[in-house]
């Protein structure tokens, strides 16, 4: 990461008093958070807390009623998906939505494919650029210990490598910042660990990561900074141990009387 990367304050992401109404319902409130690219950020809250809209809202799924969005300094509030993605910025859904019928491999290659058409690589740089993909798709699936399912229709995967196809796949842009809606959601806890370390080393090839799930244990243990959610609001953020010790967070959150 250069300099020129980074906003003033350091922050890759700031969002800024951001706020979405749905018919009466305020589903985010005037959110102002910045993301640091050298932690690991969680969000999390109760169900509703409005946590997938600001996903929605930062990679252009939603639009804000108000606010703005800055990436790298530069102001991305209101763009399309696509613009959003062709800077950097990924993120994998809640309920997985990619290619359920084709193998593992083939919606590796999709995903790839679609990256190299977003940023002009196969017009301009030609085939060897499909081969790089097709290496790329060999060393993440190797790493996230996918490789034995290469020809597995991915709605036939079980629950938990589902959700690691879905890592997988948006790998393949080689995101500068990847946001993961409940990774860890429907996956076996025996696994969990396994799911931790593979995001720390996502995290340490350099992608900036903000993750939003609901298993205390598996935020706490893999975030370094968490922001929690409540009514659309921030209600608080800190350490993991910060969090784990509020009060406020215990009552809101975890419907533990302070
Ligand atoms: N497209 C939509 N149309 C209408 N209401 C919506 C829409 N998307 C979200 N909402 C509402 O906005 C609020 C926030 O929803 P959101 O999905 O962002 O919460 P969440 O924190 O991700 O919850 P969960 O933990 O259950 O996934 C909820 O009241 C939800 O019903
Ligand atoms: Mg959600």
């Amino acid at each position: 990461m250069t300099a020129t990367d980074k906003t003033s304050s350091g922050a890759m992401l700031s969002t800024h008093g951001l706020y979405k109404a749905f018919g009466g319902n305020v589903a985010v409130h005037d959110v102002s958070l910045d993301l640091y690219p050298d932690r690991i950020t969680a969000l999390i809250g109760p169900n509703g807390a409005g946590k997938t809209t600001l996903f929605n809202i930062i990679t252009g799924y939603e639009r804000p009623d108000s606010g703005d969005i800055t990436f790298d300094g530069n102001r991305v509030g209101g763009m399309a998906p696509w613009q959003i993605s062709r800077r950097g910025v990924a993120r994998t859904f809640q309920t997985p939505v990619g290619f359920p019928t084709m193998t593992l491999w083939e919606s590796m290659q999709v995903a790839g494919a679609s990256h190299a058409v977003l940023t002009g690589m196969l017009t301009t740089r030609g085939r060897r650029e499909t081969a790089k993909l097709s290496r790329r798709a060999d060393e993440i699936l190797d790493h996230l210990g996918l490789d034995k399912l290469l020809d597995t229709p991915v709605d036939e995967l079980a629950a938990g490598d589902r959700k690691l196809a879905e890592l997988a796949r948006q790998l393949m842009s080689q995101p500068r910042l990847l946001l993961l809606d409940e990774p860890a959601a429907g996956v076996n806890p025996g696994a969990i660990s396994r799911l931790s370390d593979l995001i720390r080393d996502v995290h340490r090839s350099g992608i900036a990561l903000m993750i939003i799930d609901h298993n205390l244990s598996f935020v706490l243990d893999v975030a370094d900074y968490v922001h929690v959610m409540a009514n659309g609001r921030i209600i608080a953020e800190g350490t993991p141990e910060e969090i784990a010790a509020s009060p406020l967070v215990r009552q809101v959150y975890m419907g533990v009387d302070a």
